[in-house]
Formats: structure tokens, sequence, C-alpha cells
């Protein structure tokens, strides 16, 4: 087991209908503390820097205005196997397809507006917690 740090963003569409309390509830429950947060609405820039790996692909402009359609939350979580750990909590991609109990199967409304992201790997997750937090921001909460 090793203690690891991911970033996770509730989407316009989770803060829009007042899921961060209830998606907050999901990570404390399956022990991954938050450790850093933020409120912000991405700039176009932002969000099309942020998702570059998909600019080829036919959903990347909608994914961009999306993204910048509203406030999203913002956080670094930590706790044993964090990377995992999240996308077991947020289940597959598409909310039609994720598992029975999933934060995306119970509350995302399509494919794309699918309530949260989560790094994908302890690489990106380095990569996409620097894009929105300092060293400065990020607290340590657990004892190693
Ligand atoms: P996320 O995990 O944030 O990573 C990329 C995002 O692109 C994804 O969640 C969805 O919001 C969106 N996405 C992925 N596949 C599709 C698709 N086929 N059509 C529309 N949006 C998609």
């Amino acid at each position: 087991m090793s203690l690891e740090r991911t970033l996770s963003i509730i989407k316009p569409d989770g803060v829009a209908r007042d899921r961060i309390g209830s998606v907050y509830d999901r990570f404390e429950r399956a022990g991954l503390r938050i450790v850093a947060a933020r409120m912000l609405e991405l700039s176009r820039a932002q969000a099309e820097s942020f998702y570059a790996v998909h600019q080829k692909r036919p959903f990347f402009q909608s994914l961009v205005a999306y993204m910048t359609s509203g406030p999203v939350m913002v956080q670094v979580l930590e706790g044993e196997e964090a990377v995992q750990k999240n996308r077991d909590l947020m289940g597959a991609t598409d909310p039609a397809k994720a598992a029975p109990g999933t934060l995306r199967r119970d509350w995302g409304e399509s494919i794309e507006r699918n309530l949260v992201h989560g790094s994908d790997s302890p690489a990106n997750a380095l990569c996409e917690i620097a894009f929105f937090f300092g060293e400065i921001d990020v607290f340590s909460r657990t004892p190693r």
C-alpha cells in the first residue's frame, strides 16, 4: 500500500446541483482526506490546457464549453492508493455504464456531464495537482 495524492474536480453540473457535500462525504467515508480545495471558474485557456490530451477528440470543444460554464470545485485527496480509490468511487466515464453506488452512476447526467474528474495515474496526479495548487496550498494531514 502506498500513500498517494490525486486531483479531483467536481464539475459545473455537480456544483450547480449542490452535490459538493455529498461527494466529499463519499471521499471521507472511503478514507480519502481533503488536503487542499478551491472553487474557481476555469478560463477557456485553462480548460483547453487541462484537457489538451483530448484536443483531437470530437467532443473537445463541447467539453471545454461545459467545463467553463460555471464554477468547479477542485480538491487534492490523500490516502492509501488514492488514485485508484478515487477512480473506484467515481465509476466509469459514462454514468450509464458506471457500477451502482458510484458517484457518476448516482449523480452523473451524461458521458460529458459526468459530475467528477479524477487523475488516472499517480504521474498524472502530480501534474494535475501542480496545475491548480502550489506546494504551500497542500496540507499534510496523514502521519508518515
Ligand atoms: P473526465 O474524466 O474529466 O476526462 C475527459 C472528459 O471528457 C470526461 O471526463 C468527460 O467529461 C468527457 N468525455 C469523455 N468521453 C466523451 C464522449 N464520448 N463524449 C462526450 N464527452 C466525453
